[in-house]
């Protein structure tokens, strides 16, 4: 078996304990790797001002892959007065590290499944079985904004309609980028004998961005007559994915809706402790549980380490660790169908470690 090169990022929160438990389900997997651990996080941030170091970037540009826990954030303000005093007043600003690895390592897609595991008592619906592939570099991510427009702003006409003390965030929406994406989900739907794609913009209000990214997924549609194409705006598809789940397979969209739709599909699958991520460029990818830190159940053994634990899996996939990966999976859908097993989330009162050690048994 070949030698893997892992970044290991727990983070802060709950990262650490369930990502303890995705790494018991690889070791019983018989998946061996070199796990490196990097520095990241709420933590780096108070201390050296950047929550992911350059020696965390550069262990990124020296490993296969990364696996991600969670960090904890918070709005500029604060962040800025939990700095140690010496890095205070110097107007360091604080930059999320997960959007800051997507973007420097180019992890243009953003692939969050949502899958209904038959027998878990959260399942929306049963059968449910959706993919969003969510643009993962650009659109409302750029992250450039301002406080009130700048001047030379207003030498634009269009301008006029807004205030001076306007605060501004720029969406910015490339072909290039609209077309990578797509392309990605088409493959991935042909790969996966997928029946349908589903290009998810607001094209009628935002004209010129989601205008660009619709006719662009038309385009790349055209050269996939073997996979239905739909389009949908964001807001009815919200309604019709409460309404009528089974019609949709794979979405693909832009960046900060992809963001929001696939939290609520995660909850169409059982929540936060179902939602898995890769973050996958050509190259390299990140893969992480969906979820954020939740601060208020750190270090008390209690979330569900599922998502974590399917993190996992996909990681194997991507590696070519197919047979594992799908022993993780069939691992994962035996204990929640067997449902002797359960975190707090799900109605029982099993451990994060409980979960891992059950996840383990089954997929051994
Ligand atoms: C996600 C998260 C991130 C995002 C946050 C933590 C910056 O919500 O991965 O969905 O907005 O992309
Ligand atoms: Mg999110």
């Amino acid at each position: 078996m070949k030698n893997y090169r892992i970044a290991w990022l727990p983070g802060d929160g709950i990262g650490p304990e369930v990502c303890e438990a995705a790494r018991m389900v690889l070791d019983a997997v018989g998946f061996s790797a070199e796990y490196l651990p990097g520095d990241i996080g709420w933590e780096f941030w108070r201390k050296e001002g950047e929550a992911l170091p350059e020696r965390t970037i550069e262990l990124l540009r020296s490993t296969d892959c990364a696996f991600f826990g969670a960090i904890t954030s918070k709005p500029a303000r604060e962040a800025e007065q939990e700095l140690t005093p010496e890095l205070q007043g110097k107007g360091l600003k604080y930059r999320s590290p997960i959007v800051r690895m997507r973007q420097l390592l180019d992890l243009y897609i953003c692939l969050r499944p949502a899958k209904a595991f038959p027998g878990n008592p959260l399942n929306y619906r049963e059968g449910i079985d959706l993919v969003v592939f969510r643009e993962n570099t650009e659109g409302m991510y750029v992250g450039v904004e301002y406080m009130k427009p700048p001047e030379c702003f207003y030498q634009d006409p269009g301008f006029s309609r807004i205030p001076r003390d306007a605060a501004i965030s720029i969406r910015s929406i490339t072909a290039g980028a609209s077309r990578r994406i797509v392309e990605a989900a088409f493959q991935y739907a042909r790969k996966h004998g997928r029946r349908k794609v589903t290009a998810v913009h607001k094209a009628n209000v935002l004209r010129m961005t989601c205008g660009l990214f619709l006719e662009t997924a038309r385009q790349v549609a055209a050269q996939y007559p073997d996979i239905a194409f739909d389009e949908a705006n964001i807001d009815a598809i919200c309604m019709w994915l409460l309404k009528n789940p089974h019609n949709y397979d794979v979405i693909v969209t832009t960046n900060l809706f992809g963001d929001i739709l696939s939290d609520l599909c995660a909850q169409l699958v059982g929540g936060m402790g179902f939602g898995y991520s890769g973050n996958i460029g050509d190259r390299y990818a990140v893969f992480e549980p969906t979820h954020g830190s939740a601060p208020k159940y750190a270090g008390q053994n209690k979330v569900n380490p599922i998502a974590t634990i399917l993190a996992a899996k996909m990681m194997l996939e991507w590696l070519g660790e197919t047979d594992k990966a799908a022993r993780i999976e069939q691992g994962v859908a035996r204990v929640i169908a067997e449902g002797k097993v359960r975190t707090y989330d799900m109605g029982g009162n099993a451990t994060t470690r409980e979960m891992a050690e059950a996840v383990c048994r089954a997929a051994a």
